[in-house]
């Protein structure tokens, strides 16, 4: 009986731990669900774009009847940002072209579409790629120059697509490979036999003009076109051709007749086509959305809804100008988690800046007690490595995460970090808040390390943007300043904020007026005069030492505020509560090699215990049960019967 119960006993242990078990997935899938709905993306089902997703990704580019442009994007990026306007005004532009080429977008920003934008090595944003028609599994596309406008990007899918075709690919679609042969009689051997009239269009080697029509005209099936470069001297001497673009219908009695173009662009050519065909009694309809748009000036986000603003319009004001701790650690989560992951090999100078960076963040970076073990272990870890793979960093940051939740002190929102709209500030204002708050309060703790380096935050910074930050002209720009205003050679830790206020503010001024500027926060040269009046003298000046007082009362531990975070509850109980913080900090640091045994226990350690225990139990009881029946048999002939009476 004894050892039944003790089986009892252990049964219960077993399901109790899968209880627990099962309670931590939920939590988990919470989190990410809110992260991947926290990001809207760029697009939306009216712009034509087609929205790629990491479970339509592959499905959509490998195998498919047409090609596919991909701007992979990121909806924080400023150049992104920019950029929407143009990419939707191409696919409105092409958007009669679908059957042979689908536009399309995907956010690298959503942590759901990590894997896809790692695997594709998406190294800076936005980015296209080009999938051929019918493209097997594993290519990875070909990258494709964004042009500047929308006219340069239709040249350069042109000249895609007639490589394509030139290389037998794209068999279904319409031919804009030029005409070769000099004779017009056999051009209507490819021709079905209903279509009555054939359009040449004439043109220089170097016009696109030809092919945008043809593409253009592609689900029209009264009539065929094709285009005649001015190469083929023979053609154009036959058809009395001199000027280009020219257009001339051939007609199956062999008849040829010059029709007139009103301009020679693709809508001239497009129109006096269209007059024709409707002279005859064939109405062709063209898309609206395929007219020639101005370039488009609308103000990026212009369209965009608000954010549901629940009273928080002038929010930040009623707090002054202060620091959120939700803002720092939803920066700190997305860079680790999220950007970081993104490298497809973390090695070499990529490897060093990382240990730069989680080293800074272990020391410096300001959490609940739990966090910063997180931090430790992370940086722990990664202090052996000599190489990781981006996958392979992001299972150990998820996973460590889980192991020590709650590591983050409140559901992870921008606070003084959220834009008017959903399109502006976020990632990149707080990674600069963070990376403030670090030179600060590498100046003003006293807790000084054995390897001094004044420029150790500067260092850390310089290496994360210039490896991960997933803007890479914003990283150019940066590496170019450090650069010029020798980010190295600062003297001391004051230096260090001082250095970065100066840069931050450079970028201000340079970003004013900016299409990403959010109306609502203005880039102004920091800090205004209403925060802090004595930073400038009479003239506007800056007074330094003021700026660097400001600075400091600003972005140390003590200026943090809590708002939504679950530290603040800790503060009710009483006291300092970021000193204590930090002081919880210390203690665990020096106390992490001894504590480090309990925090080694994974729940897979567990789960092996718990198998091994289970195994060892079944065994036992087996045995048992092997006994008792061996010894019922001579009374009773059940086994049944047996457990029936327990
Ligand atoms: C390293 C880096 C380089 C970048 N380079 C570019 C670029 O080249 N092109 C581009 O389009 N975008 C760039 N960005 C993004 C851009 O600087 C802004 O972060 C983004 O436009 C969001 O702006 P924001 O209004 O939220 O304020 P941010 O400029 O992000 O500032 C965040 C907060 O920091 C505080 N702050 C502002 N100035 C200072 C200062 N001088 N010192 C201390 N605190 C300050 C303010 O409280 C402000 O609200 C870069 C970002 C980073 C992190
Ligand atoms: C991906 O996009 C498709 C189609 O828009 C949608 O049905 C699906 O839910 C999306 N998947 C994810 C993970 O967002």
């Amino acid at each position: 009986m004894k050892r039944f119960r003790h089986f009892a006993y252990f049964i219960e242990a077993f399901v109790l731990y899968l209880i627990a078990i099962e309670n931590v997935s939920p939590n988990v899938i919470g989190k990410k669900e809110s992260e991947s709905t926290g990001n809207l993306g760029l697009y939306n089902a009216s712009d034509h774009v087609v929205i790629l997703n990491a479970t339509n990704f592959k499905s959509s580019v490998y195998g498919s009847n047409s090609s596919w442009l991909v701007e992979f994007y990121n909806s924080w990026c400023g150049h992104c940002l920019r950029y929407a306007p143009v990419w939707k005004d191409f696919s409105r532009n092409i958007l009669a072209w679908r059957d042979v080429v689908k536009v399309s977008a995907i956010d690298c920003a959503d942590d759901d579409n990590n894997p896809i934008c790692r695997e594709y090595e998406v190294m800076y944003y936005p980015m296209l790629r080009y999938f051929s028609v019918d493209l097997k599994q594993g290519s990875l596309g070909l990258v494709i120059e964004k042009g500047k406008d929308v006219s340069t990007m239709r040249h350069n899918l042109v000249k895609q697509l007639e490589i394509e075709q030139q290389e037998g690919r794209g068999s279904t679609w319409p031919n804009i490979v030029p005409y070769r042969k000099s004779e017009l009689e056999s051009i209507w051997k490819a021709v079905k036999s209903e279509i009555k009239y054939t359009f040449l269009i004439f043109e220089t080697p170097n016009s696109y003009v030809g092919s945008s029509v043809i593409l253009d005209f592609q689900n029209v099936h009264d009539m065929h076109i094709r285009r005649v470069t001015s190469d083929n001297e023979l053609l154009c001497v036959t058809a009395k051709v001199t000027k280009f673009p020219s257009l001339i219908l051939l007609q199956r009695d062999g008849s040829q007749k010059s029709l007139g173009i009103k301009a020679p662009t693709r809508e001239g050519v497009r129109k006096s086509i269209q007059e024709y065909m409707s002279s005859v009694g064939i109405n062709i309809e063209m898309m609206d959305t395929m007219e020639e748009y101005p370039e488009d000036n609308s103000k990026v986000g212009e369209n965009d809804e608000k954010q549901e603003s629940g009273g928080s319009e002038n929010f930040p004001d009623k707090f002054g100008d202060v620091v959120f701790q939700l803002d720092l650690e939803k920066a700190l989560r997305y860079s680790i988690a999220h950007e970081i992951p993104l490298s497809k090999m973390i090695d070499r100078e990529k490897l060093v800046a990382l240990k730069n960076y989680l080293s800074v963040l272990a020391t410096y970076f300001p959490m609940q007690q739990t966090g910063v073990v997180y931090l430790s272990t992370l940086h722990d870890i990664i202090k052996e490595k000599r190489n990781i793979s981006g996958a392979d960093f992001r299972r150990l940051v998820v996973s460590t995460e889980e192991e020590m939740s709650p590591v983050y002190s409140g559901n992870l929102e921008w606070i003084g970090c959220k834009g008017s709209s959903k399109i502006y500030r976020g990632y990149p204002c707080g990674l600069w808040t963070m990376f403030h708050m670090l030179t600060v309060n590498f100046a003003v703790q006293s807790f000084k390390e054995v390897e001094y380096n004044p420029a150790k935050i500067l260092r850390a910074m310089y290496g994360y943007i210039t490896n991960f930050f997933g803007c890479a002209e914003c990283a150019r720009h940066f590496a170019e300043m450090a650069n010029r205003s020798k980010i190295f050679e600062v003297k001391n830790e004051d230096d260090n904020i001082l250095w970065l206020w100066r840069a931050h503010n450079e970028v201000n001024e340079r970003l004013a007026g900016d299409a990403t500027e959010d109306p609502q926060h203005k880039k102004i040269q920091y800090p205004g005069a209403k925060d802090c009046s004595a930073c400038r003298d009479e003239n506007g000046n800056w007074k330094e030492d003021a700026v660097l007082s400001y600075l400091k009362s600003k972005y140390r531990y003590e200026g943090i505020n809590f708002y939504k975070s679950s530290i603040k509850s800790k503060e009710e109980a009483g006291g300092h509560n970021v000193t204590k913080i930090r002081k919880e900090r210390l203690v665990s640091s020096s106390f992490m090699s001894s504590r480090k045994l309990g925090w080694d226990f994974t729940i897979f350690d567990i789960s092996i215990c718990v198998v091994l225990y289970v195994m060892s139990a079944t065994i036992l009881i087996l045995v048992c049960i092997k006994f008792a029946v061996k010894r019922g048999y001579r009374k009773k002939p059940y086994v049944h019967s047996f457990f029936g009476r327990v």
